[in-house]
């Protein structure tokens, strides 16, 4: 079995290259063909595993060079090996006498995290299964230490392009909508810090509680960087928590660039990060990191009787005690075997190249007739459209695109405007991809 379900992924993996960049047609009739009950009695697993190669094979290539709609990742084939290993040792990783080796190599990953954003040896922090959950973790240890048990007079500051798990996050923490402020953005579609400090004002004045504010490094849409450092400013002298969400820009912090253009985010409270974007892992790897480490853990614990037996943290911690989750996979090697196995300058360097890449696709777009890139990335997103032209034509002019199954693209609105964006994330996704992507949307624009 071990030997199939190997082939399967050598087979895959090596085909990427040429894999059509979507496979659509028929694949929801084939979905549906899937519809059933299992057998009382037990099959055969090579036909199991064809189903799923063909189930798996009608579909966005998401780990293709092509891939470039939403926020891709990639998926690290490191990653999945490991992930294949751990599943099978099975260890209980959030009691750490049960598996402590686990559990420092879990450590191993978040220190290396905070070590990256600078925090200091008490931050703690979690893997969790993305950024909606690393979000929801830090909305309720925000919650938690700023607001107390009784929250309903609190206030939240996200920007009108903040990512919806954000605020998502704050209803599932029992916030009501009522407190949350929307913050205006510049032309740049970053925060507008004076605005943010105003919004405060007025509310503290109208003895509302402000506790939280959450800027992007790196926003869904377009990839824009909120003004962290300003902002972290604005919360240290209102005494707010500064949560960044760097679910998909984080990584860039590797680069220069990045760290640069992040400058500030060092300040804040809890940042997420998405393994699963910016460190090209498999779907299903987030993570939050805390500066007050204590923080966490007294928004999260909860004893319990059963749990009596337990070590108390010593070296290490009990992590069930720092998130909402008890039972779950242990997530560390999966992020842990790509770092020592491709060594962090390859994860420099490929960011960095990601960077490049879309510098020259926006350079390219720009100087086409007929395109219109109306801003200038701050990350790897391009936002681009078909210049006077209204949105059923743009919406034509990406079908044309993805037509090409080399690529796939997606879109958004932004202020009523629909938007084309392409976002070059993928460590598979090279120079030679991108320059065949600038002339398949050179001749969908040409097309009309
Ligand atoms: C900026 C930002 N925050 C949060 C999220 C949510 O992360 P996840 O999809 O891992 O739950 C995303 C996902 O694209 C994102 O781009």
């Amino acid at each position: 079995m071990g030997d199939a379900a190997f082939e399967y992924a050598v087979d895959f993996i090596h085909g990427l290259d040429d894999a059509p960049a979507s496979a659509l047609e028929g694949s929801l009739e084939a979905a549906l063909a899937l519809r059933g009950s299992p057998p009382e009695e037990g099959g055969s697993f090579d036909e199991a595993v064809a189903a799923f190669r063909s189930a798996a094979a009608g579909a966005y290539e998401t780990c293709g060079p092509g891939y470039l709609a939403y926020i891709p990742g990639g998926g690290l084939f490191t990653s999945a090996l490991a992930q294949f290993m751990t599943l099978t040792a099975n260890r209980f990783p959030n009691l750490w006498e049960v598996a402590p080796g686990l559990t420092q190599i879990e450590q191993n990953v978040i220190r290396w995290l905070c070590d990256l954003f600078d925090f200091p040896s008490e931050a703690r922090g979690i893997l969790t299964t993305g950024g909606s959950m690393a979000n929801l973790s830090a909305i309720v240890t925000a919650r938690h230490v700023k607001l107390g048990e009784d929250f309903s007079d609190g206030t939240y500051y996200v920007s009108e392009q903040a990512h919806a798990s954000v605020t998502k996050a704050a209803a599932i923490a029992g916030l009501p909508r009522r407190a949350l402020r929307v913050v205006p953005v510049d032309p740049e579609f970053q925060m507008d810090a004076a605005a943010l400090a105003e919004m405060i004002r007025v509310d503290r004045g109208s003895g509302l509680r402000p506790f939280l504010v959450v800027p992007s490094a790196g926003t869904t849409n377009t990839g824009a960087i909120d003004p962290l450092d300003d902002i972290a400013g604005i919360a240290a002298d209102e005494g707010l928590w500064l949560h960044v969400d760097a679910a998909y820009g984080g990584f860039f912090q590797l680069t220069d660039r990045g760290r640069e253009r992040f400058r500030g985010i060092e300040r804040a409270d809890s940042i997420t990060l998405d393994p699963h974007k910016g460190m090209f892992l498999p779907y299903g790897t987030g993570s939050l990191i805390v500066r007050d480490g204590a923080a966490l853990r007294d928004a999260h614990f909860v004893g319990a009787a059963y749990l009596q037996d337990r070590m108390p943290e010593a070296e290490l911690p009990n992590l069930h005690e720092y998130s909402p989750e008890l039972s779950r996979d242990h997530r560390g090697f999966r992020v842990w075997l790509p770092l020592v196995v491709h060594g962090v300058r390859a994860f420099r360097e490929a960011l960095d190249e990601k960077l490049d890449l879309t510098e020259h696709l926006y350079a390219a777009l720009s100087e086409t007739p007929g395109i219109e890139t109306p801003l200038r990335p701050q990350l790897t997103v391009v936002p681009f459209r078909l210049a006077a032209s209204d949105d059923d034509a743009n919406r034509v002019f990406l079908a044309r695109i993805n037509a090409s199954k080399r690529v796939v693209i997606s879109s958004t609105t932004i202020g009523g405007r629909y938007l084309l964006r392409a976002c070059i994330v993928s460590h598979r996704t090279h120079r030679d991809r991108i320059d065949e992507a600038i002339d398949i949307i050179r001749s969908a624009a040409a097309a009309g």
